[in-house]
């Protein structure tokens, strides 16, 4: 593409020293600045970013408050280990998130770098409080990369192959996949039959009274936006609260607005999670992650069963607190509800026109469009959604695909309605050009996607 020029250089040179374990390949795009839901590369070219550095950047980039609050604190403590002292910001921010997490049960924070580590957290605190070993999570889930986070995912053979063994005591089930279900059954029918795959251990090899807890994403991420049904949900929380197990959410993807409710865990009937990971759009993209838990559970561990020189950092703290209050003054949680609603109903009218797309996933400014050969088979369309985000990006949108067949639409919440309206029209285009076959794949593209 030759609108790339410094961009493809800057990669080729890149290329030499950046490992690729770090990196999954989509397009060249090198990032100068950003605002908003606009991103500006090298090259000057302007996009509509439909990925909010993967639901990282909730409020927007660069946003005014979120800024200030972060050049106002590096004047004034860039930094001092939470292990041995305090600070203000990590004070506020701590009561603040006990605050806002779902639930009415007292709870308590503990503060880390990533998602990843606030999941492996998750297993710590567990573990502790229950003097159990076992832990249940998912196929299809990714809760990160840090060993405890990888083990406990099971979304790619890349993050198991050769680096085994992974953490012992893990077990994966199945998580509820409402499109590939089969002839008749309805969705009621879906989760019972899921549920009775999830008991399925518990009746063969996993005793569930040294079974320490279920983590779960409420709607899978990286999984492809797929969301549990309510009855499943309830059915597995009720095993988890008559067995002792503790029932956890990982809310590093789909929390704080993106599924327009405040956590994922709200799109379900009155439950509260035991514990809860938070990352990602936490601190608008800065290094910081938490687990909040109830009370009881956050005190079954002391120092230094989990602590990092950086974690809770002043300037990732304050920066957490003008998100937080972003997010509020600027009700985006009802803004992704709202324009989340109004972008479903364009892909569905799309999906009328255009028989690629397979399924229409969508809550809150969070969705999943999969993309099929045949709406009979379902068989994934991999190489048409690779030709579906690389039109998109020369077309100023910058999307990509989860799973190799499905288009991960997270833009940043405060998106406005002429770019949401533009960016449809780009992706709109795309399926027509792509189902007409003009769309090709650049040579040089290499592997692309998970
Ligand atoms: C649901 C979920 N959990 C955990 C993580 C890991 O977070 P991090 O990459 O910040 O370690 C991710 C990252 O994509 C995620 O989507």
């Amino acid at each position: 593409m030759s609108h790339l020029e410094k961009a493809s250089k800057l990669v080729d040179e890149e290329n030499h020293y950046y490992a690729r374990s770090a990196r999954i390949n989509y397009y060249d795009l090198v990032i100068d600045h950003a605002h908003g839901a606009t991103l500006v590369d090298v090259d000057g070219n302007q996009y509509i970013d439909l990925l909010a550095s993967a639901s990282a950047i909730n409020v927007g980039h660069t946003h005014e408050k979120v800024v200030k609050a972060i050049t106002d604190q590096a004047q004034k403590l860039i930094h001092y280990t939470p292990a041995y002292f305090h600070h203000v910001p990590g004070i506020e921010l701590s009561k603040k998130l006990t605050e806002i997490a779902p639930g009415n049960s007292p709870k308590m924070v503990s503060f880390g770098n990533s998602g990843s580590d606030a999941n492996d957290a998750i297993i710590k605190f567990a573990r502790a409080y229950t003097g159990r070993q076992y832990i249940v999570s998912y196929m299809g889930s990714y809760h990160g990369s840090t060993y405890g986070s990888q083990t406990l995912s099971g979304t790619s053979l890349n993050m198991t192959r050769k680096i085994g063994p992974m953490l012992p005591g893990v077990v994966h089930v199945p998580y509820p996949d409402l499109y590939r279900r089969y002839p008749g059954e309805s969705e009621d029918d879906v989760a019972k039959r899921y549920f009775d795959d999830f008991k399925r251990p518990f009746e063969s090899f996993l005793p569930a009274d040294e079974t320490a807890c279920v983590l779960i994403e409420p709607i899978q991420g990286d999984g492809g936006i797929v969301k549990a049904p309510e009855i499943y949900m309830q059915l597995v929380y009720k095993f988890c609260h008559d067995n002792g197990i503790l029932f956890a959410v990982d809310e590093i993807n789909q929390g704080l607005g993106r599924t327009g409710k405040m956590w994922s865990i709200q799109q379900y009937k009155d439950i509260e999670p035991d514990l809860m990971s938070v990352g990602k759009s936490l601190a608008s993209g800065m290094p910081l992650s938490a687990v909040i838990g109830k009370k009881d559970i956050m005190q079954s561990l002391a120092a230094p069963a989990h602590l990092f020189t950086t974690s809770g950092n002043p300037i990732c703290s304050a920066a957490s607190l003008a998100t937080l209050n972003v997010i509020e003054d600027e009700h985006l949680v009802e803004k992704s509800a709202k324009d989340g609603e109004y972008a479903k109903h364009r892909f569905l009218e799309m999906q009328e026109r255009h028989p690629l797309i397979g399924d229409v996933r969508m809550w809150g400014l969070n969705g999943g469009i999969e993309l099929v050969k045949d709406r009979q088979t379902k068989e994934p369309a991999n190489d048409e959604a690779t030709k579906v985000i690389y039109y998109a990006f020369a077309h100023g949108v910058v999307i990509i695909t989860l799973a190799g067949n499905i288009l991960r639409f997270q833009p940043p919440l405060v998106i406005d309605r002429q770019q949401l309206d533009q960016a449809l029209q780009v992706l709109d285009d795309a399926f027509t050009a792509v189902e007409s076959g003009n769309v090709e794949i650049p040579k040089n593209a290499g592997k692309i996607g998970w």
